[in-house]
Order: C-alpha cells, then structure tokens, then sequence
C-alpha cells in the first residue's frame, strides 16, 4: 500500500511529464536504463531503483543523485559501462575497493553537478582525462591507489572548488602542474607514491586552508620552496623519498602548526636551521639519509612534544645535549659521527616512558653507560642499540629488563652473566675484547673462576647490601611524599605512567592529589567502561580523566605488551573531531586515560540541563551530529585499520566551549576485545547495544552506525528515544508528526535558513542507522556525505510531516530500505 503511494508521489512530483511513447524515454527512465546496462547491479533487484535495496540514491524527483557500490563489481566493469549522459544530477560517485577497471571516460565531464567523485583502490588504468577540469564543483577527488599513469592534467586547476585531492599510489609521471596552486580551497593533497619528477611548484605556497601536504616517493628534484613555509595551518609536511637538494628553508619556522615533518631520503644539505625550535607542536621529525653534516641544533632536542626523532645515516658531528624533552620516546641517531657520552637523561627517558627505542650504533661515543638505581619496574617496552661505538666500563645490571639491547663492538669490559646471556643471546656482546662470560664466543672469565660457594660468599654481601640500599632509598622516597603507601605500592607494582604533549612534569601523584585518590565529587559522568573526572593540574591546566573499572583495568594489564603496541597506534590517529589522548596509567588496581578537557561536558549533560539545553540550539545540534558522523568515517574508514568505536553514547561525546562536539575514547574497546573475542560480553551502554548483540557475538561498525543514530535522535528529541527504538521499525508507526518529537525547549525550526530541512535529512539518516538489520544500516562514510549533499527546499510544511513519511524517506532519500 505505501508503496503504492510512494510510486504515486514519485510520478507526480516528477518535472517531466511522464510520456507513454517509447521513442522518447523519460530521462527518470533513462536513468533506469543506465542502470540495468551498466551491468554492475547483477543480482541486485534495481527494478525500483530508488527503494529497492542497493546503493542508490534519489533526490525528491526520483532522480539519481548518490551512487555508491563498495562491493566487488562483475569481472572486467568499467566507467564506460555507465551512461554518464543519462544521470545529468549525479552528485557523489562513490566507488571503492570493487575492482572497477580501464580508463576513466572524458564524458565524466557530463556530470557537470559531481562535488564527490571516490574511486579509491581499484584498477583503473590509462590517464586522468583533462575533462576532469570542468568538474566545477568537484570537493572531493580520491583516485589514489589504483594504477592511472600519464601526468596530472593542468585543467584540474579549473576544478577550483576542491577541498581534497587524492592521487596517490598511482603510477603518474610528468611534473606537478602550477596550476594546482588555482586549487585555493584545498585542505589535503596527497601525491605520494608515484613517479612525479621535476620541482615542487611555488604557488603551493598559496594553500591557506592546507593542513595535508605529502609529495614523499616521487622523483622530485631541486630544492625546498620557501614558499611552503607560508602555508598557515598546515599539521603534516612529508616530501621524503625523493631527489630533493639544499637546505632547509630558514622560514620553516613560520609553520607553527607542524607536527610531522618528514624530509628523510632526499639529498638534503647543513645547515640545519635553528628556527626548528619554534616548530613546538612538532611530534615527528625525520631528517635520516640526507647530507647533513655539523651539530644538531641542541634545541631539536627539546622541543617540548616531540616524540619521533630521526637522524640516521647523515654526517652529524658533535654530541648530544643533555638536556632532553621527556616527551621523546623514539630516536634515531645511527650512522652519524657523533661523540661525547650518552647523557644520562637520555637513559631516563625509560622514567617517563613504557615504550621507547633509541638507536645510536654506528657512532663514536665514548665513556660508560649511565648507571641507574631504578628499582624493579617494567621496562620491557624498552629497545636500545649502542653497537658500533667505543663506550667503556661494564655492563649496569638493570639492563637486563629491557626488551632488547645491543652493545656489541664497543670497549666494554667485566663479565657478561648468564642471565644476560640467556635473555639476549651472545650476540649482545660480541666484539667486546674484554667482555667474558660463560660462551664459547666469549673469553672464560678465567680470573673469576671460583666455586659457586666461592662466588655466594662474594655476591651475598653485596646483594644484602643492595636489598637494604633500596629499602632505605623506598621509606626515603615515602617520606618525601604525602601519599605515602600509594606511591610504594604502585612503584613495586611496576605501574606505567606515560604522558605526552604535556612538559613531562605532570606526575601520578599530581593526578592522585588533583582528585583526592578519585574522590566522586570530581567525577563528571559515567560510560561503559569507566567513570570520567575533571582534574585541575598544580600547573593550573585541566584535563579530563577516563578511569577504567576495575574489571577493564585487569584486562589491559593482562594484555600489556600488545596493548602497548596499539596505543602507540592510538596515539597517531589525528581528526579535528577526536579529543586528543594525552597519555595514561596502568596498573593492577587503577587503569586511566588522560585527555583534553572539554569545557561544556557531556552531550548528555547538556541535553539534560534545561538552561544548557536551549543554548544548543537547532544549528549547533545538527552541527554535532555531523561531527561525530565525521569523526566516526574517520575512525572507520580513514585509518590504516578500522577502528570500531564501540561506545558511542551522548555521554561519551564531549563539547568544547563553543558547544562544538568532540569523540573521545576511540578504539578502547577494540583492546579489550583482543582478549575476549570468543566472549559473549555485551559491552557499551544500555540503551545504545545494537539489537543483534542479542543474538550474535559479531561486533562490526554497524554497531556503532546503531549507536550514532540513537545519538542523533537524542540530540534532536532532547531525551533518550527508549520507547521508540524497539517499536518504530517492528509495529507500524503511528500516525504523528515530527513535531511532536522535537525537543519542545527549542523553538521550532525555521524552514527558510534550511535548518528544517536538515533536521529532515538528519533523522532520515537516524531512522536509516537504527534499523534492526545492521545490513541494512548505512555506513557511517555515507552518512556523513549524506549530511552534506546539498538537497532541494521543503515542498511540504514541516508541521505537517509525519514519522512514517521519514521512516519511509519520502522527503529525502538517503537510504535502500530493505524490505
Ligand atoms: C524487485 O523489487 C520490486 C519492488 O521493489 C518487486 O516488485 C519485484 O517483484 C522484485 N523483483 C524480483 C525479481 O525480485
Ligand atoms: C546514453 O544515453 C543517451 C541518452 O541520455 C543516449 O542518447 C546514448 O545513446 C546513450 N549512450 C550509450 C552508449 O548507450
Ligand atoms: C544540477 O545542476 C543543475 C544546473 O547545472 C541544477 O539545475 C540542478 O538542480 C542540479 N541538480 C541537483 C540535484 O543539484
Ligand atoms: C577490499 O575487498 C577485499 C575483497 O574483495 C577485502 O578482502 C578487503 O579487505 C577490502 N579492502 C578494504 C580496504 O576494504
Ligand atoms: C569542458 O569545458 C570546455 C571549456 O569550458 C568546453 O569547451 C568543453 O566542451 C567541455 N567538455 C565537456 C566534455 O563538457
Ligand atoms: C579553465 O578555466 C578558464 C577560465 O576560468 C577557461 O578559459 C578554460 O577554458 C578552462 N579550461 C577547461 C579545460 O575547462
Ligand atoms: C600564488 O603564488 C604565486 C607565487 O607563489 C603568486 O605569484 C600568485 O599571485 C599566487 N596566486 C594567488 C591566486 O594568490
Ligand atoms: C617567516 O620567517 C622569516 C625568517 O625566519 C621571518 O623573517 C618572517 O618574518 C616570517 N614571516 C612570517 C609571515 O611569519
Ligand atoms: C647529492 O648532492 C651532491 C652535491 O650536493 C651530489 O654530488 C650527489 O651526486 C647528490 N646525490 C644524489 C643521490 O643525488
Ligand atoms: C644495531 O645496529 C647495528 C648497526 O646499525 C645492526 O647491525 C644491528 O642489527 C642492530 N641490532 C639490533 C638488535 O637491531
Ligand atoms: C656454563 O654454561 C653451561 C651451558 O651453557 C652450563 O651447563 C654451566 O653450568 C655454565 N657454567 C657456569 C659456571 O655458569
Ligand atoms: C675453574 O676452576 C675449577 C677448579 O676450581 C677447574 O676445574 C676448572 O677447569 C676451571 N675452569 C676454567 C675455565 O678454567
């Protein structure tokens, strides 16, 4: 029946009568045929295309204006099979990963309303047409990772709208054409990875919104542009693996946005510029297999968040300062020609850090290896190579916690024990002429050979001696602070406590006494997987605190190792929607997180307080449900491997003071569920577990495509949507308007800014991402494409609108509906 009526409605609202001849088709009808003849829907039923179940999508006229197809396309499909002349409203061609082959066809052109065009990972060989240009308001153009060839065509500099350019992976030649400086709007560009020779055109510099440059593996020559040292907001500069020669341009220092920089790999020459240091977000620098020679600017080793440093196979002389940020947990300085001692800060990076690798064979430094007193604490995130250079004296005990060392071919002496042997195997202290130890590689310590009662008598004393030397050197670090058992316990517990983008001076303590040992006047809400504290630092700054149950925490401490490896993968996932993970703690009895502070809260917390509630008004809910649909394509989609969120509640999703939303807590799960994959633990918060939780143990983004629309209504309706989840798509809708649903604290949208018309489209989207079957949910790169298709005006009054008329998107198609 409602069928009927859908058909009816479509008929009528059609702009072109419809004509009984068969020699002129409707262009709805040849639309159709375009379809059918493309071939790439066999055995899908697209006989109604525009609600049968698919991938398509209409706009109000029943015309085409989204095609999307993310599955494996017939063998041997290509463009051409698709008759762009018949879908003259194409808006968003999405094509991913399907094996679509051959050239990309000039008639592209015809799709003069095409603002996405993705045909990322494919086979599509031959050129990009120059016809690519008259794609006016073309945003997005991601053709990366497939196997196009030929240059970049000049005319893309007509395509002056684009936002995003993606051509990497591909097998382009040819230069960079100046013209892609007429591209003044672009926030990324990607031209990695392909055979790009000549110089890096100056009009980049003119890129005012650019916050992506990476031209790294190509075949480009000449030098830096100073230019690019203009570009304002510009976060990652990677032109590494290529031919480039001279110097780091002195004007680097303008990018004060930077946190990557990577100019590895080219041919680049001293000096190196001192303005580096004003580049203080700076987290990865990477300068290996250059020409550098000289000093290292002693302030490169200070820059207070940096993390990454490279320096390998240059002609670094000189030493290493000793002072050194805590935040750097990786460093690379092998192959160069340095000398002096290792500091001893350098050694106490291991305070700060589980994790850290620090290489520096193949130099000349000399002296002894910095002895430490560090008690017995986990350092088995700890890699170190010191072979190759000429340090003295014996090897310190401690050592022997780290998950690897090399000290081979030095000057070391004393005797190497067996346990050292056993951990690390001989190779650890080859090529040290006085090193001896019980291996047929080694000397015997021959003048060391006694008994074992004779070697007891002589170690006893000493071990004594040591058991009471940490003793007294524990009750004097107890004395020194408040909290006495706490810190001790977590000491000998072998706690990590890690932080970054901070100075390094926030310590466990100041968390501890900033939340009274997490007293519940400072908690600000609760999740899934832990309760979330507000702590104001002795340094005056706040940061939020996502302390894990107990249960959870026990769970991370199992995993260690491995869990260790993905934070440090966390860590590098950067979306302006995502709050900044600033570092954590983990321990037997307390498991937190460390993040940015948001001032306003919790969505929830918003939504629930009347006052707050109305000054997030119509706009700014629409704005933070595109957001987090944004922020979760990213986590989906964009990173190397998908992230599921899997707790996607309105309190978990944090606003800033200017009620902008923010997703936090990204991909803990995915940890936790390492270890219980074969579980069936349902986790995540009532009233957001997708219903198929129930039945299967199968967690996919599907399920947080379920929780971003309980989300979404929530932001709309003010209040939970409880009642209507189970109902809405199982019994049949009663007959109410959308207005009743509204939060009644706001007043009602306004249909001429087209917030009306928004609100349309986003509970479309919503009523989409909580259907019952998670095959039939969107995906949340839909979604948020979806949001921003721009749609014709209301033909209908908002008041009248009614729940069944969206659950059936009868206003805006944004979805298949399965039957
Ligand atoms: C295809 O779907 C339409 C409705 O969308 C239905 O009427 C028709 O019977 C289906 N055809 C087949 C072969 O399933
Ligand atoms: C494509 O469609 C147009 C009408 O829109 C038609 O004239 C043309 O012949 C079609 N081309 C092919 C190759 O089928
Ligand atoms: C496509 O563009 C034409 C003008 O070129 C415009 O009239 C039409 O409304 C657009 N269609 C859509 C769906 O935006
Ligand atoms: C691409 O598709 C293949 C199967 O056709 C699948 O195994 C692979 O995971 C997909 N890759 C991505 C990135 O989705
Ligand atoms: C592309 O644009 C140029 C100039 O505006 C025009 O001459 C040409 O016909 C267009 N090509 C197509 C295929 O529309
Ligand atoms: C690009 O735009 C310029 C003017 O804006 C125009 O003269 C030229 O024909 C266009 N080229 C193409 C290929 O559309
Ligand atoms: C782009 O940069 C070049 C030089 O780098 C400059 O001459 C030109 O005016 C700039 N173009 C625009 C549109 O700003
Ligand atoms: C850029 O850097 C140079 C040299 O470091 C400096 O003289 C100049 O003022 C800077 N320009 C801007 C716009 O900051
Ligand atoms: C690097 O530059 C030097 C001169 O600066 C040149 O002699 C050398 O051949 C270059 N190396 C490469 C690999 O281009
Ligand atoms: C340490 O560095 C040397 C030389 O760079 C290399 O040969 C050796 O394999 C490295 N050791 C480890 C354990 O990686
Ligand atoms: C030396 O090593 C052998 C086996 O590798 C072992 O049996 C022996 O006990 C060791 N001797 C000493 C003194 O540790
Ligand atoms: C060590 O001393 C014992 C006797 O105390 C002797 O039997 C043994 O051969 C000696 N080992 C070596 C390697 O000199």
């Amino acid at each position: 029946m409602s069928f009927l009526l859908l058909l009816c409605y479509h008929l009528l609202s059609a702009p072109f009568p419809i004509s009984v001849e068969a020699s002129t088709p409707s262009p709805l009808q040849l639309e159709a045929d375009a379809l059918q003849q493309s071939g790439w829907w066999v055995g899908r039923n697209i006989s109604q295309h525009c609600q049968s179940k698919g991938s398509i999508i209409c706009d109000a006229s029943g015309s085409i204006i989204d095609i999307f197809v993310d599955w494996k396309l017939p063998a041997g499909s290509t463009l051409h099979n698709l008759n762009f002349s018949s879908l003259p409203n194409l808006v968003s061609l999405y094509i991913f990963n399907s094996t679509l082959q051959g050239s990309i066809p000039p008639q592209i052109a015809l799709l003069s309303n095409l603002t996405f065009l993705h045909l990322s990972r494919n086979h599509l060989t031959g050129h990009i047409p120059l016809e690519i240009g008259n794609l006016t308001n073309l945003l997005e153009l991601h053709l990366d990772d497939n196997m196009l060839t030929g240059r970049i065509p000049f005319e893309i500099g007509n395509s002056s709208k684009l936002s995003k350019l993606r051509l990497h992976r591909n097998l382009l030649t040819g230069t960079i054409p100046s013209e892609i400086g007429k591209l003044m709007d672009l926030m990324e560009l990607r031209l990695d990875s392909n055979m790009l020779h000549g110089t890096i055109p100056s009009q980049m510099g003119n890129f005012t919104n650019l916050f992506w440059l990476s031209l790294s593996q190509n075949r480009l020559m000449g030098t830096i542009p100073s230019t690019l040292c203009r570009l304002p907001v510009l976060s990652v500069l990677d032109i590494s693996g290529n031919r480039l020669s001279g110097v780091i341009p002195p004007e680097i220092g303008n990018i004060t946005n930077l946190r990557t920089l990577s100019l590895g790999d080219n041919n680049l020459t001293d000096p190196f510029p001192l303005e580096i240091k004003s580049l203080y977000r700076l987290e990865q620098l990477y300068v290996q297999n250059n020409a550098f020679m000289g000093l290292i600017p002693s302030s490169v080793f200070q820059l207070t968040n940096l993390k990454e440093l490279n320096l390998a196979s240059n002609s670094f002389s000189g030493s290493i300062p000793s002072e050194i940020t805590h935040s750097l947990q990786f460093l690379d300085a092998s192959c160069n020609m340095l000398t002096g001692s290792i500091p001893f800060n350098l050694f106490d990076l291991i305070s700060y850090h589980y994790w850290l690798q620090i290489d520096l064979s193949h130099n000349s430094f000399n002296g002894p290896i910095p002895s430490m007193s560090i008690g017995p604490r986990e350092l088995h995130g700890v890699t170190m190579n010191l072979s190759y250079n000429k340090l003295t004296g014996s090897i310190p005990d401690f050592l022997i916690h780290f998950h690897h060392i090399d000290l081979s071919y030095n000057c070391l002496h004393g005797p190497l024990s067996n346990q050292f042997l056993h951990h690390f195997g001989v190779d650890v202290g080859l090529g040290n002429e006085n090193l001896c130890g019980n291996h047929s590689q080694l000397r015997s310590c021959a003048s060391h050979n006694h008994t074992v009662h004779k070697l007891l008598k002589i170690l006893l004393p000493s071990l004594i001696l040591f058991i009471l030397f940490v003793v007294c050197f524990t009750l004097y670090c107890s004395r020194k602070s408040k909290n006495t058992t706490h810190v001790t316990e977590v000491d000998s517990h072998g706690n990590v406590f890690s932080i970054w983008n901070y100075d390094g001076k926030i310590a466990y303590q100041d968390i501890i006494d900033a939340t009274e040992d997490f007293n519940i006047k400072y908690c600000i809400g609760t999740g899934g997987f832990g309760s979330v504290y507000r702590a104001m630092l002795p340094i005056g700054k706040v940061v939020a605190l996502k302390k894990l149950h107990s249960s959870e925490a026990a769970k991370w401490v199992a995993l260690n190792e491995s869990f260790q490896n993905e934070i440090e993968m966390l860590k590098e996932i950067r979306h302006k929607n995502i709050v900044k993970l600033l570092g954590y703690c983990l321990h037997k009895r307390c498991m937190f997180l460390i993040y940015e502070y948001m001032e306003s809260g919790s969505l929830f917390w918003v939504l629930s307080n009347d006052t707050e509630a109305e000054e997030l008004k119509w706009n700014k809910r629409l704005n933070v449900i595109n957001r987090v649909a944004q922020a979760l394509s990213y986590l989906h989609h964009d990173c190397n491997m998908p992230i599921i969120h899997r707790d996607v509640t309105t309190n978990n999703i944090l606003l800033d003071s200017n009620l902008d939303a923010f997703l936090p807590d990204f991909g803990v799960a995915r940890f936790l569920d390492v270890e219980s994959s074969n579980h069936t633990v349902v986790r995540g918060t009532y009233g957001y577990i997708a219903p198929e939780l129930a039945y299967t143990r199968v967690v996919t983004e599907k399920c947080d495509v379920y929780c971003f629309g309980v989300v979404a209504l929530e932001t709309i309706m003010g209040k939970h949507p409880r009642e209507l989840l189970n109902d809405i798509w199982s019994k049949s809708t009663p007959n109410v308007a959308i207005k009743e649903w509204l939060d009644m604290r706001l007043r009602s949208p306004l249909t001429q800014n087209g917030v009306a018309q928004r609100i349309v489209v986003a509970l479309t989207l919503a009523f989409a991402c909580i259907h019952p079957n998670p095959t039939a949910r969107p995906t949340m790169q839909h979604v948020s494409i979806q949001l921003l298709v721009p749609r014709p005006g209301l033909e209908i009054s908002f008041n009248e609108i009614l729940v069944e008329q969206i659950l059936r998107q009868e206003i805006y198609r944004v979805n298949i509906i399965s039957e």
